[in-house]
């Protein structure tokens, strides 16, 4: 008989794999919904890949109804009700800010709609296993709103600044009208910026930390320099594993309910390109060449709207005992040596501790 069962939506991202190792490591029997591209994009989830018995990537998109009801009728056949109720997470979104700028239709469907349908299918359910069902909302629906201690709190106004985090508020909201009306079981995590070795190349912490690691595997010779937009803007940064070790400690209260997900820490986007630089500095014995010639400000990188400053202050994360394992310096350093070695770097690298 298999056991407790997961559905993931955005699998094949990258709080979505880890998500995915995580709930197969407490032996669940996972279910991943991946929308189908004419690229393979399952690089993130090689190790779930392997673990035949209990991971199946399924094709569905969110945006789609019906592809989500058909993804429900696969899990019912493995539902069994002493096993309690179906653990489903929606991490699926279109999730560049500046990109929903330019595409903010398609990411209020995908980001708000999609979610809509989730919520709709899981309200309905033909094959009637109970849900619990976490959306991973963001902190940029708190746009310019800061408490005058410095914080984000969960009662902090929220005031968006993007057509993407319009899409995530609406259905943060939607989130508690189906609580109310329907008595659904549904936690909004509010997800502060979230990094890894696996954060996607086009976000500010990995494209630095690439770069770093191609100049290192380049024995520092620069080829072009990395470009970037606003360095003043401050964000406040978890380790991937420390979001889902968070999401799942909220999943597992009796009763579920809206939280953040935040380390507490703010530093700007200048201090993090300085950090990688260190770190890369430190951790190879080749020269490398300063700071102020690697990168220059390029304005394409700009937003319209700008969502200056996040420190999150996750209150309910804390009195549940939980708290990040992974310091930002950690964090960088991390993603510095994994970008070094990808680059082919690994030979200039001093030593690993
Ligand atoms: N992407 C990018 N590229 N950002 C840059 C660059 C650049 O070249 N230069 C400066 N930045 C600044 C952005 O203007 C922003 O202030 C900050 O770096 C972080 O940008 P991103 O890494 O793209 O992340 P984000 O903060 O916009 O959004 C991420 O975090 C949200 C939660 O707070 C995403 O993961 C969202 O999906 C998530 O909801």
């Amino acid at each position: 008989m298999p056991s407790k069962l997961a559905l993931v939506f955005g699998a094949t991202g990258q709080i979505g794999s880890y998500m995915v190792d995580s709930l197969l490591d407490d032996g669940f029997f996972v279910f991943g919904v991946n929308r189908r591209t004419s690229v393979n994009n399952t690089w993130r989830l090689k190790k779930a890949l392997a673990n035949k018995a209990r991971f199946t990537l399924l094709n569905g998109d969110i945006t789609d109804s019906g592809s989500i009801l058909r993804v429900f009728k696969e899990l019912s056949d493995c539902y069994y009700e002493e096993n309690g109720p179906v653990q489903i997470y929606n991490f699926a979104a279109s999730s560049h800010v500046a990109v929903s700028f330019n595409e903010p239709t398609s990411n209020i469907d995908v980001t708000l709609k999609g979610h809509l349908n989730l919520l709709e299918v899981c309200r309905d359910n033909p094959y009637n296993f109970p849900t619990l069902l976490f959306f991973a909302n963001s902190s940029e629906t708190f746009g310019s709103q800061v408490d005058s201690s410095g914080f984000q709190y969960d009662n902090t106004l929220r005031q968006p600044n993007s057509p993407y985090a319009v899409a995530k508020l609406a259905a943060h909201h939607l989130n508690r009208i189906y609580r109310d009306s329907y008595g659904m079981q549904i936690a909004s995590g509010t997800l502060f910026n979230t990094e890894s070795p696996r954060r996607g190349e086009t976000f500010v912490t990995r494209k630095i930390t690439k770069w770093f690691g191609e100049l290192v595997a380049n024995r520092g010779l620069i080829k072009s320099k990395l470009q970037l937009g606003n360095l003043d803007a401050c964000r406040d940064w978890t380790h991937a594993c420390d979001t889902v070790k968070a999401i799942r400690l909220m999943m597992a209260r009796p009763k579920l309910e809206d939280f953040l997900v935040a380390s507490g820490q703010t530093h700007s986007i200048a201090q993090l390109l300085e950090a990688a630089y260190q770190t890369a500095v430190d951790a190879v014995h080749i020269e490398l060449p300063p700071l102020q010639d690697c990168y220059e400000i390029n304005n394409g990188f700009l937003r319209p709207n700008e969502v200056k400053y996040l420190k999150g202050w996750p209150e309910k994360l804390y009195r549940y005992g939980w708290k990040p394992s992974i310091t930002f310096k950690q964090l960088v350093r991390e993603m510095v040596i994994s970008d070094i070695f990808l680059a082919g770097g690994k030979d200039y690298i001093k030593c690993l501790n």
